[in-house]
């Protein structure tokens, strides 16, 4: 199995998942946002700290390990104003890495899709069959890319994900609450509602799509269920149990923020006859929990801030 960008959030999960079980793992990842201290020295696992970008770089490692199964999970998000780290990473690497595959007689190729591609969507919830319409830096790199694997001909699983929430998750409103309230700083909250899947929800779904018979496409995957990040902030108040002096503010999205982005799963159930089984307060106190034992490192985000006034 190769892993491109193994030492993200998910990336280093699926690693934590499939090594044990006797997988020999590859990656791929130049630590833009992940980290090396998420890949162990231990045996079965092999690193290539380098670019997707790097076309020699990606066609000699499948040349070499030439795997059955590749898990496309590297991106570039970090920077908004960044396009051509974007492009090339989210374009260009994901082109190397679909020709690379197809050239080492890959099986099966897994790809992770933000939700982002569907843009502004004109339903919510947002089935998988919406238009894609992105209109950010990383919604249109990352949409072309899907376009450029499911042209490459492999059997491909394009996820579209939901905001997965799991061990060293260090992006988007959960971190950025439990580490400014245990610093006794305040918050906002934007007027948005987001849709958060448990990690081992979407461990249990990636164990159902690698399978060689597992159905191919593009497929939500998410819990269905709204929430919005006033409700997060309160989760994460009455974890602390802290009480903040004042209200917390809530302001409108940002101008490159889209207010709903819950996904439609039922198309999802019904292929792989699976279902998301934790529920949003269990997903938040299971995420605090980690941090309370892990911390939180940096928070990223592929947003803008929002303006404040
Ligand atoms: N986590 C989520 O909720 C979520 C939601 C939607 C989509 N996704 C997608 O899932 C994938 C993994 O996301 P994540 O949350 O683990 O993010 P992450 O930032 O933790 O992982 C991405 C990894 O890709 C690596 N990377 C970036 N540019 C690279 C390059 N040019 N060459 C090699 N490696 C590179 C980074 O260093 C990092 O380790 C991404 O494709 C992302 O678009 C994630």
């Amino acid at each position: 199995m190769l892993i491109t960008g193994g030492a993200g959030c998910l990336g280093s999960n699926l690693i934590d998942r499939y090594l044990p079980q006797g997988h020999e793992i590859q990656v791929i990842d130049n630590l833009a946002t992940g980290k090396r201290g998420n890949l162990p020295p231990v045996p079965g696992l092999t690193v290539i700290e380098g670019s997707i970008v790097d076309k020699a770089l990606v066609d000699k490692a499948f040349a070499e390990f030439a795997p059955e199964m590749v898990i496309h999970s590297a991106a570039s998000y970090k920077d908004p104003a960044n396009w051509e780290e974007d492009a090339a990473t989210n374009v260009m690497g994901t082109i190397h890495v679909a020709q690379a595959a197809k050239a080492a007689g890959a099986k099966r190729l897994i790809h992770f899709q933000t939700a982002l591609a569907y843009g502004r969507p004109h339903e919510v919830p947002i089935p998988v069959g919406h238009p894609v319409h992105p209109f950010t830096s990383y919604g249109i790199s990352k949409a072309a890319g899907e376009h450029y694997l499911a042209m490459s001909g492999l059997p491909l699983v394009s996820l579209r994900l939901a905001n997965v929430t799991g061990p060293r998750l260090a992006i988007g409103p959960i971190p950025t609450f439990y580490k400014r309230l245990k610093a006794g700083q305040n918050c906002f909250c934007s007027s948005t509602v987001r849709d958060f899947l448990d990690m081992e929800d979407f461990l249990g779904l990636v164990d159902l799509a690698i399978a060689p018979e597992a159905p191919t496409g593009i497929f939500n995957v998410s819990t269905g269920e709204g929430r919005s990040i006033k409700d997060v902030y309160d989760a994460v108040v009455a974890y602390l149990g802290i009480s903040p002096e004042r209200e917390v503010p809530v302001v409108p999205p940002g101008e490159d923020d889209i207010p709903a982005v819950v996904l439609d799963p039922s198309a999802t159930e019904a292929a792989f006859g699976w279902r998301a089984q934790i529920g949003f307060e269990d997903t938040i106190a299971r995420m605090l929990a980690w941090y309370d034992a892990h911390g939180v490192t940096d928070v990223y985000s592929h947003l803008a801030a929002p303006k404040k006034d």
